[in-house]
């Protein structure tokens, strides 16, 4: 689904990534982890478009898509949820629910399915955007992107700043995405949440990989928490 080989990436004369190698298959739930000003969200951007490695090559569903643009891109089945939840604050949460997201494919939640899953936003369906809290903006960020249809999801902290019962609901809306089939790169902070939802896991440090590993072995692992997350 996404292969990333060997990316350098740069802001101005900042090296930040150092050659970072990683992939995922499709269906799988994967976690990018690492302290904070790792290189997660340099990654994750990367990835999308918005910085070109250089040099370095990633491939999305067999296609090169270095140097692509980001809507590019997205129209081929990217989905993006960044840091800052890029949601329509004008826009009552139905409007924003309804609007095209780029790259809609056919297979994006239907309404039902997706109040189903974030009920919180059902409640809240008249209010603005600017209404919500952080945490009910996250989750109309999170919504938005899975009427998207997309089929692999970037999500940059989907959990940062929430009260652990949205956390809950985020780690179901995980599991239910991980039902649909999609593919998931998480970037996370949360290492209970991350161990609860995830595959396998990667760890950025001093701008490579410095352990790759499935979340069984990374669960008991402690050495590794310490040496490179600093838990
Ligand atoms: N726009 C930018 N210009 C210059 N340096 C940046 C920019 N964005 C991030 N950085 C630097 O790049 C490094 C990695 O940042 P980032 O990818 O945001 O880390 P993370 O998401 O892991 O916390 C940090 O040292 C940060 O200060
Ligand atoms: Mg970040």
């Amino acid at each position: 689904m996404l292969e990333i080989k060997d990316i350098h990436t740069y802001y101005g004369e900042s090296y930040i990534l150092q050659g970072v190698s990683l992939e995922l298959q499709k269906g799988e739930l994967v976690t990018l982890l690492g302290r904070n000003g790792a290189g997660k969200t340099t990654t994750i951007k990367t990835i999308m478009g918005f910085l070109i490695p250089r040099p370095g090559a990633i491939h999305f569903k067999g296609r090169e898509i270095t140097g692509l643009r980001p809507h590019q891109i997205a129209r081929m089945g990217m989905g993006f949820v960044p840091e800052d939840r890029r949601i329509f604050s004008s826009l009552t949460v139905l409007e924003n629910l309804n609007l095209p997201v780029v790259g809609g494919g056919s297979d994006g939640w239907s309404l039902d399915k997706i109040f189903e899953h974030f009920s919180i936003l059902e409640e809240r369906i008249r209010h603005k955007g600017s209404e919500l809290s952080g945490g009910e903006q996250q989750m109309l960020a999170i919504a938005r992107i899975l009427r998207s249809g997309a089929e692999l999801l970037l999500l940059d902290e989907p959990t940062e700043g929430l009260a652990p019962f949205l956390i809950r609901t985020i780690e179901g809306i995980m599991k239910e995405i991980k039902k649909s089939g999609m593919t998931v790169l998480l970037v996370e902070q949360n290492i209970h949440f991350a161990t609860e939802v995830a595959d396998r896991h990667y760890i950025l440090y001093g701008g490579k990989i410095a352990y790759h590993e499935t979340n069984q072995e990374f669960k008991g692992n402690e050495e590794v928490k310490r040496k490179f997350l600093g838990i």
